[in-house]
């Protein structure tokens, strides 16, 4: 009789594995031996998928982006942002901004150092956002921008209240992964320059000839960085690295409640400092691919019922592991965003 068949099996598969994770999300030199393999990416292992990624990721979002508004394409394509002050009518963001006020349901929160980010998910069955919220997933103007922003990969919504503390990796210049990859806030208070605003380095999006040579560098030594961020493929930058790049240092972007930010995370941002305990509140729209594809899996408006019902029993999962205290920093309550 065979012993250890799945041990053996699973030896067997392993490499096979990190070899597909080429094609796929994964992005940490750490973890796989192929990601970040000095030889390989001495090889240009990283800078081919760099340079992949971002053709297929670039002819997406240009698909996607005949439906916004040229202003708004050509803003994004340029500097890796979108910012719409006054964007929803003023009913429709009293409604939501009074929503949040009085929400009480399943909260997602998590710590990064003494900071604190509770998310109350659209798509997890404990949390209740009220109908204006929730209404805002299939609201044309703020669908349509993140569909291009994030080439039609379906984005996950939530309310989520930022509660500023020392620490917090966010605060750090950063870009989220190798490829391009869409987040947006609408806010639903002001958030002042000393209100901890989002932080962009505007045109950082762009896969220039410096940046490709930047990344080279990196990925040759990634796997040693020991930040905590940069060996997992979430790749920090200093003030000196933005001067080897060309780049400006980053742009405060502080603004009025009712304002929505979109940006390509690719590029460097960071949130900026604000006092302990400052708070701030805003719909998060989050969307992330395999940039390999030529088309999201389930495509946007295909499927959407199934994905909505594997998110639910994701987050229910997350839910029991949360609870269990297998998830560490990670913690879940029913109750107020701002408590
Ligand atoms: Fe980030």
């Amino acid at each position: 009789m065979l012993s250890g068949g799945p041990g053996v099996l699973r030896r067997a598969i392993r490499p096979l594995l990190s070899v597909a994770a080429i094609f796929t999300t994964a992005k940490s030199f750490r973890r796989s031996p192929v990601l970040g393999s000095p030889l390989l990416n001495a090889c240009g292992l990283h800078v081919a998928r760099l340079i992949v990624a971002h053709l297929m990721m670039g002819l997406r979002i240009r698909l996607f982006g005949v439906m916004v508004p040229a202003p708004d394409r050509r803003a994004f394509a340029r500097t890796g942002l979108i910012i719409k002050p006054d964007f929803l009518p003023p009913e429709l963001f009293a409604r939501i901004v009074a929503e949040a006020e009085r929400y009480q349901g399943g909260v997602q929160e998590f710590q990064e150092g003494e900071a604190i980010t509770r998310r109350a998910m659209f798509d997890d069955p404990a949390s209740a956002p009220g109908p204006a919220t929730r209404s805002l997933e299939t609201w044309k103007p703020l669908a349509r921008t993140m569909a291009m922003a994030s080439g039609g990969a379906p984005a996950i919504w939530s309310i989520e209240c930022v509660v500023h503390g020392a620490g917090d990796p966010q605060a750090t210049l950063h870009s989220d992964t190798f490829h391009p990859t869409a987040k947006c806030w609408l806010y639903l208070t002001d958030v002042g320059p000393t209100e901890g605003p989002f932080m962009y380095v505007v045109g950082s999006n762009r896969l220039t000839w410096r940046r490709l040579v930047w990344e080279y560098r990196r990925s040759r030594i990634a796997r040693d960085l020991d930040d905590g961020h940069s060996e997992h493929g979430s790749l920090r930058a200093t003030s000196d690295d933005l001067i080897e790049l060309g780049l400006a240092e980053p742009r405060a972007i502080a603004v009025k409640a009712n304002t929505l930010v979109v940006a390509n995370t690719y590029g460097f941002h960071k949130r900026s400092m604000a006092p302990a305990g400052a708070m701030r509140t805003a719909i998060m729209g989050y969307a992330r691919d395999n940039p390999f594809l030529p088309v999201s899996l389930p495509p946007v408006g295909v499927a959407q019922g199934l994905l909505a019902r594997g998110r639910q029993r994701y987050f229910r999962w997350l839910r029991r592991e949360t609870e269990a205290g297998r998830i560490a920093g990670r913690r879940v309550y029913v109750g107020r965003l701002d408590r």
